[in-house]
């Protein structure tokens, strides 16, 4: 199969910038999955001669870094072809991908069908909540169902940790993890890299402040954000109550892959003076066992990112949160709009993320399947 970045028709107009104008990622009868797109892209160069091997994205904890880039780069790739007229390229044309998900979801439902879209695949949502798994019907039978009913990629939402791990053993195709239970949101963590990246001067996070505040213990984005932020070499901090906080310090001890290393605290001053980036983390009021906080009010008072707390980190410290906001628990309202604030940025690039990684994943998949 070759992927494609060349335009659907009808073809973008004329004035268009020379660098996206039939833009393909791939040489025509190169294996996407054996040298890996190179988008023409200006800046993109970086990613060249990486490959992407994995038929799956369950989570970060498998992709190195040279690989981490690779999306990023081919994220650049998709935002130019999201500045078009017509933002719409064949590359997934004749391909089903299948949104499946078990919990509720706008962000990343919705910006992964706006990228299957967008890259032309045919796309299917199952809710769930709507579907015969309320008759009864298990993970498995439904992951068959939708495989005999022509899924080829398998986006997926569960609330048990795991969930895509069992759907990828039996799937022929590829899965993503769109997020599961308390485990793992790699689409995330990666739109949040590349939004720091995108807004912060210098375009690196190596060496930067970044710290990670609240619920970290029903966090998966905080779990996948581990995995990607070490690795690009970040110096990561975790806060929030030490109820919310508890198997971290023993991860933190014993370090992120290859030892990398990151800081578990309680203390929200120290945690966040000259930090160079604030993540607040929504409160999981539906994943919180009773007696972890002693009350909604209480967490606002000690560990809400307010204007005041917020004064702490650098002067031009960005301010982020995966979503959705619990305004006037985990952030204030004037900081989630604060002109710092890359909150939207972040839901932005998630269409980016997603098409990127469809595509890539894509390519894999197509070799495995030929
Ligand atoms: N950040 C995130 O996963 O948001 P949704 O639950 O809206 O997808």
């Amino acid at each position: 199969m070759t992927l494609e970045l060349q335009p659907v028709a009808p073809s973008v107009p004329e004035d268009r910038p020379p660098d996206v104008g039939g833009a393909s990622p791939i040489a025509p009868g190169a294996s996407p999955g054996v040298s890996g797109p190179s988008p023409e892209v200006p800046g993109a160069s970086p990613a060249q001669g990486v490959a992407w091997h994995h038929r799956h994205l369950l989570d970060l904890d498998v992709v190195s870094w040279p690989e981490i880039e690779l999306v990023l780069h081919t994220t650049d790739a998709m935002k130019e072809v999201l500045a078009r007229p017509i933002a719409k390229v064949p590359a997934l044309r004749g391909r089903n991908v299948t949104i499946l998900f078990y919990e509720a979801s706008t962000r990343t439902r919705v910006s992964f069908e706006v990228a299957a879209k967008n890259l032309s695949a045919d796309v299917v949502n199952i809710a769930a909540q709507t579907s015969s798994v309320t008759k009864g019907e298990s993970l498995v039978d439904t992951i068959r169902t939708v495989e005999a009913l022509g899924a080829q990629m398998l986006v997926m939402r569960h609330g048990t940790s795991g969930a895509p791990y069992l759907a990828a053993e039996i799937f022929g195709g590829s899965v993503l993890n769109g997020g599961d239970g308390w485990h793992a949101h790699p689409t995330q963590a990666l739109l949040d890299l590349y939004t720091m990246r995108e807004r912060l001067p210098g375009g690196s996070v190596e060496g930067r402040k970044i710290v990670i505040l609240g619920d970290v213990l029903h966090s998966r984005v905080a779990r996948s954000n581990i995995w990607s932020l070490t690795a690009a070499g970040a110096d990561l901090w975790l806060c929030g109550p030490s109820t919310l906080l508890r198997g971290f310090e023993a991860w933190a001890a014993r370090g992120a892959a290859g030892g990398r290393r990151f800081t578990v605290t309680s203390d929200v001053s120290a945690a966040l003076r000259d930090a160079d980036v604030v993540m607040a983390l929504r409160i999981q009021r539906e994943r919180m066992a009773s007696g972890l906080l002693p009350s909604l009010r209480e967490y606002a008072a000690r560990y809400g990112l307010t204007l005041d707390r917020l004064g702490l980190a650098k002067p031009d410290a960005l301010v982020m949160h995966p979503g959705p906001m619990n305004e006037g628990v985990e952030i204030a309202p004037e900081v989630a709009v604060h002109p710092r604030s890359v909150i939207t940025d972040q839901v932005t690039n998630g269409v980016a993320i997603r098409m990127a990684l469809l595509y890539l994943l894509a390519g894999v998949h197509g070799e495995v399947a030929a």
